[in-house]
């Protein structure tokens, strides 16, 4: 019995910052951020919309195809969690109207939330295979103004449905894992800008990489030229150029060429080049993005996935795109949404950057901004107001 992803679905924000703006701004040449780094443009959530928005703009896609029936759980990944003691999830169930019969929590490991959430789901549906879960990565990845960080700021969510005989991708049983207790980057709870240790994070990335393919490779018998696409976590595009060329070498002894790292991660980077860090999300956008855009069909071939997560927790895995995965893609609605999105200024990013959350219990409506079907209307009485759109 096959399980896996039967549907997955990508939303970003309506507005994003040019890195060339932030690099004359910044005094920086602006090839720094778009070779250097490998980001064009960077995500920007306007001031009614947060994770919960963002999750069930990304999820209603999947629920308006399949409907509510047998979700019987729901799993929120996130580390820009809007509440210390109720889940994410919860909001997320009452706004997308999920039956009651629901276990739904939300979980936290930085980046790798998500993957953790995956793995639990499909073992959940492969132990009942009558019910369905829904998993969603959603994030806003945020730095200080002026640090090293702030041109891989981003935001976006990921909805994926798990379900036995997935009609995108089939999960295969065995995966590669690395946990170690480090601080590379996190993000106390008195802050809301991430702190990181920028080029040690980058050496932890690399080293659980290779942690997690060793496993991997031992327990699957598999080799580098087994897996046809590779999609790595994706702070920012240039991490995944620098893992891939450190795999190719690590697993194969190999110098990859230009084409051939083109070929086999070019497609998954396509979105996050222009969204920047989604944190739980990415992995998933990069995978949503090489599916998306793949010319050639990938059918039957194996994707390779490695999630990472600071502080650290790294997994290597692996699925097959099933036949006739392209026709369950929302392939369309994901570049009309990109296509659609609204260029901001410097003034107006650094203005929604400083714009607090009201915390004096009153009553606040927010002025409307463009979003997904779903905004978050206002706070009353320190309470979160949503509300559906469209
Ligand atoms: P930096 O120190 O400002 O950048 O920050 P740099 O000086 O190292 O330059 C970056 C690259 O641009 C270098 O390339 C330069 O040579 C090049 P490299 O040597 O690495 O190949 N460069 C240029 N290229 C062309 N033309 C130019 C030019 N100038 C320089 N004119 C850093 C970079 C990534 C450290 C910073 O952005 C940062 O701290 N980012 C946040 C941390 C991060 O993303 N870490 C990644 C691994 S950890 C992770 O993925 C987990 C995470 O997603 C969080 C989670 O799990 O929750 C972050």
């Amino acid at each position: 019995m096959n399980v896996g992803i039967d549907l997955i679905s990508f939303y970003t924000p309506q507005y994003f910052l040019g890195l060339n703006v932030l690099a004359q701004e910044r005094g920086v040449d602006p090839d720094k951020f778009t070779i250097g780094i490998g980001q064009e443009k960077m995500a920007i959530p306007p001031p009614d919309e947060d994770i919960v928005t963002m999750a069930a703009s990304a999820a209603h896609p999947i629920l308006e195809k399949v409907g509510r029936e047998n979700i019987e759980l729901l799993l929120f990944a996130t580390e820009s969690g809007i509440d210390q003691s109720k889940a994410a999830a919860m909001f997320l169930h009452g706004l997308l109207k999920l039956p009651a019969r629901c276990r739904a929590v939300e979980l936290k490991q930085a980046c790798y939330g998500a993957t953790a959430g995956l793995h639990l789901a499909a073992a959940a549906v492969a132990a009942r295979p009558g019910i369905k879960a829904l998993i969603v990565g959603s994030d806003i990845a945020r730095y200080d103004l002026r640090s090293p960080g702030e041109p891989t700021q981003g935001a976006g969510a990921v909805a994926m449905l798990v379900t036995v005989n997935p009609r995108v991708l089939a999960l295969d049983p065995e995966t590669g894992l690395y946990a170690e207790d480090v601080m590379d980057f996190w993000r106390p709870n008195y802050r809301d800008e991430a702190l990181v240790d920028g080029k040690y994070s980058m050496r932890i990335y690399l080293a659980a990489l290779e942690e997690c393919w060793k496993q991997y490779a031992a327990l699957t018998g598999r080799k580098f030229h087994d897996i046809a696409r590779y999609c790595y976590h994706l702070p920012f595009t240039r991490m995944a150029e620098k893992a891939h060329i450190r795999l190719a070498k690590f697993a194969a002894l190999k110098e990859l060429t230009g084409e051939e790292l083109e070929t086999e991660i070019g497609d998954s980077l396509r979105y996050n080049r222009i969204t920047g860090n989604t944190y739980s999300a990415s992995l998933y956008e990069g995978l949503t993005s090489l599916l998306d855009h793949a010319a050639e069909d990938l059918s039957g071939q194996r994707i390779g996935l490695f999630s990472y997560g600071s502080g650290c927790m790294g997994e290597y895995f692996s699925g097959v795109a099933q036949p006739d995965y392209r026709q369950h893609l929302f392939t369309t609605a994901h570049r009309a949404m990109l296509d659609g999105r609204t260029a901001l200024t410097y003034r107006q990013y650094e203005d929604i950057f400083q714009l607090g959350f009201p915390t004096d219990g009153g009553d606040h409506a927010f002025a409307q901004y463009r979003t997904g079907p779903y905004r978050l209307a206002g706070v009353s009485q320190h309470k979160r107001l949503y509300e559906r759109i469209a």
